[in-house]
């Protein structure tokens, strides 16, 4: 068998929770990716060259998320060394599963590279190691969403179990992304807001919320995933890091959108819409709703959308 000298691929960027889901919920973005090129090396260790969008992310590996995943591999494996070309193409800091992006393709860059043959299992606990780099812990519900597609629902506690669905037809995503100021390390400053005891009636509502959006996406039935994305203890505890949440969220549902909940961490906001003619106005309700609290904004829509794979 011929071996392969270097390797291409993309992961996608995604969204997490999706409203009750926290830590166990994701979805993969469709046609927003971060693409990764790994070249074995001749010298031990590994080095990285970051290029795309101008995000001052460190090119030092150990600060690195992609960085990061190899060193964990090459250690595992005890294999030799790297070089690494990322191109992000998925901003970080927006709650968009931006070092997921870079995570999920390094894991099926070197799997392929290295014929590691690796299990789901294994390319999540190595991708979600790399989250450390942006979080402060390895939280796994993003990488998931990136390596595997669809609706992912894995395990948070173990990361042993992990069920992708594919998406209902014609299930449209549309999310709005304030441009708020940056602020560092911001899925681990979002973190500490949540509390560390919830009411039990709350964790009752969020139980029911969780089982529904499965049921929905098992059952294809777009309505009940929308009115699924709920969320009464992480969502409380995190709006006010978002320009006018409530009102926005209760406007996009006044106007058709199926459902709205914050992106990951924020300050990006979600919203699934079943039919494209509804586009312009949930679009322009996003501008206005941000715009009315001082920040302007950029939407993208897209849809469900595939795994992290090698294209090259
Ligand atoms: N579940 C994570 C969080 C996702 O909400 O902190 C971060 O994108």
């Amino acid at each position: 068998m011929k071996k392969i000298k270097d390797v291409t691929a993309i992961g996608p960027a995604s969204s997490a929770n999706l409203g009750s889901g926290f830590d166990c919920f994701a979805i993969a973005l469709d046609n927003l990716y971060d693409t990764v090129k790994i070249t074995k090396s001749k010298n031990p260790g590994i080095t990285i060259k970051n290029l795309g969008l101008k995000t001052g992310i460190p090119n030092d590996p150990k600060e690195h998320t992609g960085g990061i995943v190899a060193i964990n591999i090459i250690k595992e494996f005890n294999l030799q060394g790297i070089n690494m070309t990322v191109k992000k193409g998925v901003t970080p800091g927006k709650g968009l599963g931006s070092s997921a992006a870079t995570a999920a393709a390094v894991t099926v860059g070197m799997n392929k590279l290295f014929s590691l043959k690796l299990t789901n299992e294994e390319k999540l606990k190595f991708a979600a190691s790399g989250e450390v780099a942006s979080a402060g812990i390895s939280h796994a519900d993003n990488v998931a969403g990136s390596l595997f597609g669809g609706f992912v629902v894995i395990n948070s506690s173990t990361c042993e179990d992990i069920v992708s669905f594919s998406p209902p037809k014609n299930l449209h995503v549309c999310i709005g992304i304030p441009k708020v100021k940056p602020v560092a390390k911001k899925t681990g400053k979002a973190r500490k807001l949540i509390p560390s005891k919830v009411k039990f009636t709350d964790s009752v509502s969020n139980v029911s919320y969780a089982a529904m959006m499965v049921a929905g996406f098992s059952t294809g039935n777009k309505r009940l995933i929308g009115k699924s994305m709920n969320d009464n203890i992480v969502e409380p505890a995190r709006f006010s890091t978002i320009p006018n949440y409530y009102k926005l969220k209760s406007e996009l549902l006044k106007i058709g959108a199926l459902g709205v909940t914050i992106s990951g961490a924020g300050p990006a906001v979600i919203s699934f819409l079943d039919n494209k003619t509804s586009i312009p106005k949930i679009r322009q309700c996003f501008k206005k709703q941000f715009k009315s609290a001082g920040y302007d904004s950029s939407v993208i829509l897209t849809k469900i959308g595939k795994g992290a794979r090698v294209i090259n």
